[in-house]
């Protein structure tokens, strides 16, 4: 019996090791950990519990007959992030540089469908040299399932990718399914195909973290939702992220205990929107001023910043929050913002968190890169995603409504369950120069003093049209407040809501413009 019991802790030890010591160095040489230190770090202390850890592959092609690591290059198991039920996969570079073998895809699998039968988030910690080549199609069958599963289990339970070495080729696509994708800079690239293709396809020259690196896909394509510095950096993000969404899409976010204060209200927000209405300012300003403080965990942030969204608390509760941004691009919506914030009001939606939608634009980019690009579509999109989405809703209007970007920004006609706006708000069909020059374009080509009739018709407008009144009187605006009454105002709505039950009609799926 003493032998059963040492042979299975020979074998446990042997399976700590991965690929073996030398592989673990040079994992560690490159500044990266291993994937079993990686879970150290991310879970609970001494929560984790190990799901096939003896599994092996089944290949006998190309010599791999005689190469066998216990695990086969991935962890997998179950343990628990701040006292809460996670699923995890760690892939290990030093078996096999972590490549996807058929049963490697299948213990991804089998977490996945145990997250999905018991409702809690899946973790992939991916760091691989992509499907096993020495298996061939065995391999690739084992993506597909995997992608199969993203598909299913989205809007089910959160599913989060961290990107912490190589993710090429096929294997982009489980995690470019997932809800959220973390890369670490310098460490870690996503491409389709890699520089050596791309210098044979396109004669383009360019490195791989040119190509596919964090700063790449934070900025310019907006693959990434985050771009960490180092993978602990990454780590903790992912454990922040969690802490703002529920379990599953039947539950709610946990709610952070808040003892209300006697005075909420912030006198600094009175000061925010300059006296110049063509002047910017920066809206996460006025996101601070509203939200508990340091809970704003901005999404995307470096990429389309003319429109920023994240997730916060307000009065402990977890809040999803989309801007315009006027300080950058006067804060107008064009393709990269309108799908930015798009993909983010329907991640808030599957999951069940409410959302605050502060608007101050202008309108939508004209230009031909815009139309050419699909603008009709992209901004079609967000304004699917407002409609369709049922969690509460709460709008503050904090300068500028304009046009068609008013109806798209969480308008009370497309379902939003408050509106508010600041004394500044401008809801009106477009800025008061235009408007005048458009209506009263005869009478001020006939005038005396084109100039002076042009001011005055400008003027009318703005009495007019430049306020939250008109809006008001209709009942398209709720309350007219004051910037520093806002997060008195949001916190009791949110609390109002809590209870909220909207349905679309019953249908297969939509048909979301994409
Ligand atoms: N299948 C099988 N083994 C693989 C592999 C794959 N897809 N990718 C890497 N490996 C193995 C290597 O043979 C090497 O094995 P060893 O430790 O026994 O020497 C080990 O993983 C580490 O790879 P190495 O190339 O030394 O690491 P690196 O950090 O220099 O480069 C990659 C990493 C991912 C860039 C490189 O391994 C690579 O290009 N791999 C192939 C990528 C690919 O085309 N995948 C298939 C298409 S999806």
């Amino acid at each position: 019996k003493l032998e059963k019991n040492e042979l299975l802790q020979k074998k446990n030890e042997e399976a700590l090791l991965g690929g073996g010591q030398k592989r673990i160095e040079a994992q560690h040489k490159k500044g990266k950990l291993t994937a079993r230190e990686r879970l150290d770090f991310f879970l609970d202390p001494g929560t984790f519990q190990e799901i096939d850890k003896f599994v092996m592959h089944r290949t006998k092609d190309f010599g791999l007959d005689k190469e066998h690591y216990l695990g086969d290059g991935v962890i997998t198991g179950y343990g628990q992030v701040n006292g809460r039920l996670v699923y995890v996969f760690s892939q290990d570079f030093t078996v096999f540089g972590g490549s996807l073998s058929e049963t490697h895809a299948e213990k991804i699998c089998k977490i996945m469908d145990m997250a999905m039968k018991n409702g809690a988030p899946v973790v992939g910690l991916n760091d691989s040299g992509g499907a096993r080549i020495q298996e061939g199609v065995n391999s690739l069958g084992g993506y597909a399932d995997i992608f199969y599963r993203n598909t299913l289990a989205s809007g089910v339970v959160p599913q989060i990718s961290a990107i912490m070495g190589p993710c090429a080729g096929g294997a982009v696509y489980s995690p470019a399914i997932t809800d959220f994708i973390l890369m670490v800079e310098n460490t870690s690239y996503m491409f389709v195909t890699g520089p050596n293709v791309v210098k044979t396809v396109t004669q383009e020259t360019v490195t791989a973290e040119e190509l596919g690196g964090a700063s790449a896909h934070s900025t310019k394509s907006g693959v990434t939702h985050f771009a960490c510095a180092n993978e602990i950096a990454c780590l903790d993000h992912i454990k922040q992220l969690l802490s703002y969404l529920p379990q599953n899409c039947e539950e709610t976010a946990p709610v952070y205990p808040y003892e209300k204060q006697e005075d909420e209200s912030r006198p600094v927000l009175d000061e925010l929107i300059p006296d110049n209405p063509n002047h910017p300012y920066d809206i996460r300003e006025a996101i601070a001023g509203i939200v508990d403080s340091e809970s704003f965990l901005e999404v995307h942030e470096n990429y389309a910043d003319n429109i920023v969204v994240g997730f916060a608390r307000i009065a402990g509760r977890s809040i999803g929050i989309v801007g315009n941004q006027p300080q950058s691009m006067a804060g107008v919506l064009d393709n990269h913002a309108s799908t930015k914030a798009a993909r983010f009001v329907r991640t808030c939606d599957s999951y069940n968190v409410p959302l605050l939608v502060l608007v101050d634009v202008p309108g939508f980019l004209p230009g031909t890169d815009q139309e050419w690009n699909g603008i009709i579509t992209n901004g079609a999109k967000l304004l699917y995603a407002f409609s369709e989405a049922t969690v509460p809703r709460v709008t503050v209007i904090t300068r500028k409504a304009y046009g068609g970007a008013y109806d798209v920004m969480n308008s009370k006609h497309i379902g939003a369950d408050l509106n508010f706006a600041w004394p500044t708000a401008e809801i009106a069909v477009m800025g008061a120069k235009g408007a005048a020059e458009i209506i009263f374009k005869k009478e001020i080509a006939e005038a005396e003093d084109p100039e002076t009739k042009l001011q005055e018709k400008v003027d009318e407008y703005t009495a007019k049209f430049a306020n939250p009144y008109r809006a008001a009187h209709r009942g398209f605006i709720d309350e007219v407040i004051l910037p520093s009454q806002t997060r008195e105002k949001l916190i009791s709505a949110f609390a109002m809501l809590e209870n909220k039950v909207d349905k679309i009609p019953r249908k297969k799926h939509g048909n979301i413009p994409l």
